[in-house]
């Protein structure tokens, strides 16, 4: 039997058929929330209030702001955040690869731009549109006057009005802060730096990716300080490679009696991205041993169940 018309829950893809060539739609109900430092923290909580308050807004003659940039090293949340934020207004969320929308042929990029955003217009229920590596479209304008210069700079000036025109919400990121133009920098009404998380993001990150086991304060102490420097993606997979490692080890017959062997074989089996600081962790396995050895182990494991 199917189900009654006012309970079944909108269907967020209508309509968005023509831009599935060019990026993923991503859904509401797979969004999870990153754990942030303050103040992007707070930069998006001020922007939801202000979505959500259009009205005394614009008493005063004030708009809500529609667009935002976020930049930051790869794998501090940016997208996850862009999802986050999708979901927190009930709206798919449509990731396009900015590198996806150029082509070789003269005109190719731009009229890929405007397919992209005549697309977007025809979301039944609105939707969010996160371009990702935006500098990859974005970066500085070329001075000369060669064919290839003046093909970007019109890709460029197309994508700053239609990014303008749109009446969604165009949310952009990029890990190339540096590269991009700083016309289109300007165009966004906010620019949130992600950055990489500091001690106590780092606890938390930690915390919830080890979930179901249980490091204890003492524990996590020491892995937030020989994580220093990493990515919370980074965090993320040393998390899962430990918990795939006390699920699955035992089963290989490999022994997990000593926790310094059990982080040396995770740690040599995921690195850190090579643009970014490498944490002590990924040092010399002489040098953090003893500090490895002190934490509590095996961890504890929540009930079934339990998270
Ligand atoms: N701040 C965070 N809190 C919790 N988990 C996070 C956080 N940031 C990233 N992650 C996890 O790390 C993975 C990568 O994150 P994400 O793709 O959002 O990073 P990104 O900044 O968009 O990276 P890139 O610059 O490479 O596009 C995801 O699986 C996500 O769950
Ligand atoms: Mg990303």
């Amino acid at each position: 039997m199917s189900e009654p018309a006012r309970t079944r829950k909108p269907d967020l893809t209508k309509g968005l058929d023509k831009v599935q060539k060019f990026g993923t739609i991503l859904l509401p109900h797979e969004a999870d929330e990153p754990i942030l430092a303050a103040g992007p923290r707070l930069a998006i909580y001020e922007w939801l209030t202000e979505l959500r308050s259009r009205a005394e807004l614009e008493s005063v003659g004030l708009k809500p702001r529609a667009t935002a940039l976020l930049y930051g090293p790869p794998g501090t949340g940016k997208t996850t955040l862009a999802h986050h934020l999708a979901a927190r207004l009930g709206l798919a969320l449509v990731t396009v690869q900015a590198e996806r929308l150029m082509t070789p042929q003269f005109g190719g990029s731009s009229n890929n731009i405007g397919e992209l955003f005549d697309g977007l217009a025809e979301a039944e229920h609105g939707c969010v549109l996160l371009l990702d590596e935006i500098d990859s479209i974005g970066s500085v304008r070329l001075s000369d006057d060669s064919s290839a210069g003046r093909e970007r700079n019109m890709v460029l000036t197309t994508l700053l009005t239609r990014v303008e025109a749109f009446r969604g919400m165009a949310i952009a990121a990029t890990n190339r802060k540096d590269q991009l133009d700083p016309a289109l920098w300007r165009r966004f009404g906010m620019q949130i730096s992600v950055d990489l998380p500091d001690g106590e993001e780092r606890f938390a990150i930690l915390n919830r990716y080890a979930a179901p086991f249980d490091f204890g304060e003492d524990g996590l102490d020491i892995l937030t300080d020989l994580t220093q420097g990493a990515s919370p993606a980074l965090l993320r997979q040393l998390m899962e490679g430990l918990k795939r490692a006390l699920v699955l080890h035992p089963r290989l017959g490999l022994n997990i009696d000593d926790v310094a062997v059990v982080f040396r074989a995770i740690t040599s089996a995921v690195a850190p991205h090579p643009d970014l600081p490498q944490p002590p962790l990924w040092k010399a396995f002489g040098t953090h041993a003893g500090q490895i050895r002190k934490i509590p182990w095996p961890p504890a494991r929540a009930p079934k169940g339990r998270p």
